[in-house]
């Protein structure tokens, strides 16, 4: 059947209990990072995403065998040998985590050649950060067409790097590149995303030695021969974050119990600010949200963790447009992140955007609407609108979803939501 188009259609609250998988911006850095280890390596928890596929394609490419069982989330890497250092375009086109695989290249080969990233259309999207970063460690770039190669004459060299912004994708390329890297790199302004800092456990896992001094700056031991290892992707908060504003959307009441509770502070601070019940589980893992049919309105700015995830931005917006007053919305992270905004209008949503600011005053419902998702989390805040508008909402651009979440469709329906694929 093509999965081209979601029709969903309002069934009331959501109710039950859900696990979680993998987290997605964890793991496709991950995969990346076990070039780096000469042997066999092993993820568990690797979500069924085409992300992950795509990355595992990539592997390929250069020559490293890779294994991939979406029944038991494991995939199985050899990185023994690497017998090339290029990606072909349409994977790297279809995924701009793919520039990950730059740092790790470079530190065990010396090049890589990789096209120029795609992905979410969320933004320019610069990879600036990250390319500033290898020059400085010695490496030369060549752009050549459509590819971007870069090469290192002899060895990287480790260096103090003062990132302009926290960026967490260039954090995480410099750190892979600096344990290929002769000396210390230290990494100032550093990401902290949890996901960052779940794959520095990773690395650790195979005998890096990486480090943090204040403020916000990793240290990199480099000269490291990694080894192989077994290692668990941590559980994805922004998928916990997804399903906790559906049920509560919704009005309904939802029990997460494997959710990584420190990894989402301020967005139950927020719910919660909305009236919805929050009761966190022992030891602070699980969550449990009963939701308020009557939200209040809140304001909130996307910033780096621990502030409010930008990738929970458009799921909040659909809570926020149905409050009852007025909210507001700061994205600083991405521009062009308000791109559901125009859909949510076509739904009955009263949004007036500003730049990157939404301002946002509640209706008492949305209707159903022909709508189009443009990024992951746009996907996932228009099904939130369609789970809670009168009517039919039928959504294209459903490829953006499967890059990011799987099996959402199940779990939503497990809880009780109408939602099916049709052709
Ligand atoms: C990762 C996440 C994404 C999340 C984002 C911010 C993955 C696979 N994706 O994306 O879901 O929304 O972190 O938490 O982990 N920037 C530059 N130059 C650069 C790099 C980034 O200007 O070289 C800018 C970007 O355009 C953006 C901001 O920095 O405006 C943040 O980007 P970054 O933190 O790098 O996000 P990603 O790693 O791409």
């Amino acid at each position: 059947m093509s999965r081209d188009c979601l029709l969903i259609r309002n069934a009331g609250p959501l109710s039950g209990e859900v696990t979680l998988e993998g987290a997605k911006n964890a793991v496709l850095v991950s995969i990346a990072s076990l070039i780096l280890a000469d042997g066999l390596s092993r993820l568990t928890k690797v979500p069924a995403s085409h992300d992950v596929y795509q990355m595992v394609k990539a592997l390929g490419e250069l020559g490293i065998a890779a294994s991939f069982d979406e029944r038991t989330h494991e995939l199985v890497v050899d990185a023994t040998t690497v017998s090339g250092v290029t990606v072909s375009p349409e994977i790297m086109k279809s995924m701009r985590a793919s520039i990950l695989l730059m740092g790790p290249l470079l530190a065990r080969c010396g090049s890589a050649r990789i096209a120029l990233p795609g992905g979410c259309s969320i933004g320019t999207r610069p990879v600036d950060l990250h390319l500033r970063a290898f020059v400085k460690m010695g490496a030369v770039l060549i752009q050549d067409g459509d590819f971007l190669e870069a090469r290192v004459n002899g060895q990287l060299k480790g260096c103090r790097i003062v990132l302009d912004y926290p960026s967490v994708g260039a954090t995480e390329n410099i750190i892979m590149a600096a344990l290929g890297a002769h000396g210390i790199t230290e990494i100032v302004n550093a990401a902290l995303e949890p996901e960052v800092l779940d794959f520095i456990e990773l690395l650790k896992s195979m005998g890096a030695q990486i480090d943090f001094t204040f403020p916000a700056t990793i240290v990199v031991q480099g000269d490291a021969r990694l080894r192989a290892t077994t290692y668990c992707i941590m559980r994805d908060r922004l998928e916990a974050g997804t399903l906790l504003m559906a049920a509560a959307a919704t009005g309904g009441s939802i029990s997460i119990p494997d959710a990584p509770v420190s990894a989402l502070e301020l967005v139950l601070v927020k719910l919660e600010d909305m009236g919805h019940l929050i009761t966190v589980g022992s030891q602070g893992r699980g969550v449990t949200l009963v939701a308020t049919r009557e939200m209040k309105p809140i304001s909130f700015k996307t910033m780096p963790y621990p502030g409010f995830p930008t990738d929970l931005q458009a799921p909040m917006t659909v809570l926020m447009a149905l409050a009852r007053g007025t909210s507001s919305v700061h994205e600083t992270v991405f521009e062009n992140r308000l791109m559901h905004v125009p859909e949510l209008q076509k739904m009955g949503a009263n949004i007036v955007v500003s730049g990157d600011r939404a301002t946002i005053t509640g209706v008492k419902e949305l209707c159903g609407a022909p709508v189009v998702a443009t990024d992951i989390r746009s996907a996932a805040a228009l099904i939130i609108a369609g789970l809670v508008a009168q009517g039919e909402t039928s959504m294209t651009g459903t490829h953006h979803l499967f890059r990011g979440y799987e099996g959402l469709d199940e779990k939503l329906r497990s809880l009780g939501a109408c939602i099916d694929f049709v052709n």
